[in-house]
C-alpha cells in the first residue's frame, strides 16, 4: 500500500474541539489540508473566525461552531449540526483543554499560591468540567453518531501529565488528564464492537496558548530545554503526523492506545550538557 492510501483522510467528516489554537488547530489543519471536511469547535469566537477564514483561504473544506464544551446542550446541537452538514461524523478529536495556574512550582521555586490548601473550588470545578467532563461529553456525542453509521475514530488529547506528576500545571490538571486517559481505554473496550476506535495522543511540552501562553516565554523554553532529551519544546505542527495516523486507514488495528509525543521526556532527564 502506498503512503497516499495508507494515510488517506480525503472526505472524512471531522470535528475538532478546542480548534482555534495550538494542538486542536494543528489537527484541524492537517485533516483539512489532506482533504477532510472539518468542523472546528471553540469557545473563543474571535480566534475561531480568524482561523476558519485562514484555512478556508486555502480552499479547504472547513466551518466553525462557537461552543463551550461545558455546555452540554450546545455540544449536542453542534454535533447534530456538523453531522447534518457533513452527512456523517467519521473522526472526532476531543481536544479542548485548559490549565488554570499556578501549580506549586513556578520557575523551579515553591509558589504558596499553588499549594493544595489554597486551590479555589472554582479552579478545581472548571478544570474537571473542561478537561474531564468535556472529554466524556465529546465521546458520548461521537458515539451517538458513530454507532448507527457503522464506525468512526475518536482521538483524545491527554498529556504526559496523565501518568507523571508535575508541579507546574495547576493541581487538578493531573487527575483530570489521568481520568481522560483511562476513559479512552474504557471507551475503546466498549465501542470496539461498533468499529469505533478510541485512542489518545499524550503530548509533552508544546508551545501553545495554554495557561495564558506561559509556554511561549523564553524562561519556559529554556527550562524545557534542560529536561527534555530532544532539548526543546515542540511546535504544534509536530503533532500532525500522529493525528493523521490515528484518523487514517493506517490505524485500522489501533484502539485503546496512547501515543506519546514528548521529545523523550517521559523516559527521564536530558543528558547533562
Ligand atoms: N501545550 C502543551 O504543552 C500540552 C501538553 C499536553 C497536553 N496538552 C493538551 O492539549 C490540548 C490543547 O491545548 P493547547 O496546548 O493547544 O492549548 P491552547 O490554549 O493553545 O488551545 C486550546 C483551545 O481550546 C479552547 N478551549 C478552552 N476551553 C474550552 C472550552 N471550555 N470549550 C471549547 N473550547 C475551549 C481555547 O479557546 C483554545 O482555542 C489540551 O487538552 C491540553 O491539555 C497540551
Amino acid at each position: 500500500m502506498r503512503a497516499e492510501q495508507l494515510f488517506d483522510v480525503r472526505g472524512l467528516a471531522t470535528l475538532v474541539t478546542g480548534a482555534a489554537s495550538g494542538l486542536g488547530l494543528a489537527y484541524a489543519e492537517v485533516m483539512a489540508a489532506n482533504g477532510a471536511r472539518v468542523t472546528l469547535l471553540d469557545r473563543d469566537a474571535g480566534a475561531l473566525e480568524r482561523q476558519v477564514e485562514r484555512l478556508a483561504s486555502h480552499q479547504w473544506d472547513v466551518r466553525g461552531e462557537v461552543c463551550d464544551i461545558t455546555d452540554r446542550a450546545r455540544v449536542r446541537e453542534v454535533f447534530a449540526a456538523a453531522a447534518a452538514h457533513h452527512g456523517r461524523l467519521d473522526v472526532v478529536f476531543a481536544n479542548a483543554g485548559i490549565d488554570l495556574p499556578p501549580g506549586y512550582l513556578t520557575a523551579g521555586r515553591r509558589d504558596p499560591a499553588g499549594g493544595i490548601e489554597n486551590l479555589p473550588d472554582e479552579n478545581w470545578d472548571r478544570m474537571i468540567a473542561v478537561n474531564l467532563t468535556g472529554v466524556f461529553v465529546t465521546i458520548r456525542e461521537a458515539a451517538r453518531h458513530m454507532k448507527p453509521q457503522g464506525g468512526g475514530r475518536i482521538i483524545v488529547t491527554t498529556s504526559v501529565a496523565a501518568s507523571r506528576t508535575s508541579g507546574l500545571p495547576g493541581f487538578a490538571y493531573m487527575p483530570a488528564k489521568a481520568g481522560a486517559a483511562h476513559m479512552v481505554r474504557q471507551a475503546a473496550l466498549e465501542l470496539a464492537r461498533w468499529n469505533i476506535h478510541v485512542n489518545a495522543i499524550a503530548p509533552g511540552p508544546f508551545a501553545t496558548n495554554i495557561a495564558g501562553g506561559h509556554s511561549l516565554t523564553d524562561a519556559a523554553q529554556q527550562g524545557v530545554a534542560r529536561v527534555v532529551p530532544l532539548r526543546r519544546m515542540a511546535h504544534p505542527d509536530e503533532i500532525k503526523g500522529v493525528a493523521l495516523l490515528l484518523a487514517s486507514p493506517a490505524a485500522s488495528f489501533i484502539t485503546g492506545a496512547e501515543i506519546t509525543v514528548d521529545g523523550g521526556r517521559s523516559h527521564g532527564m536530558a543528558d547533562p550538557a
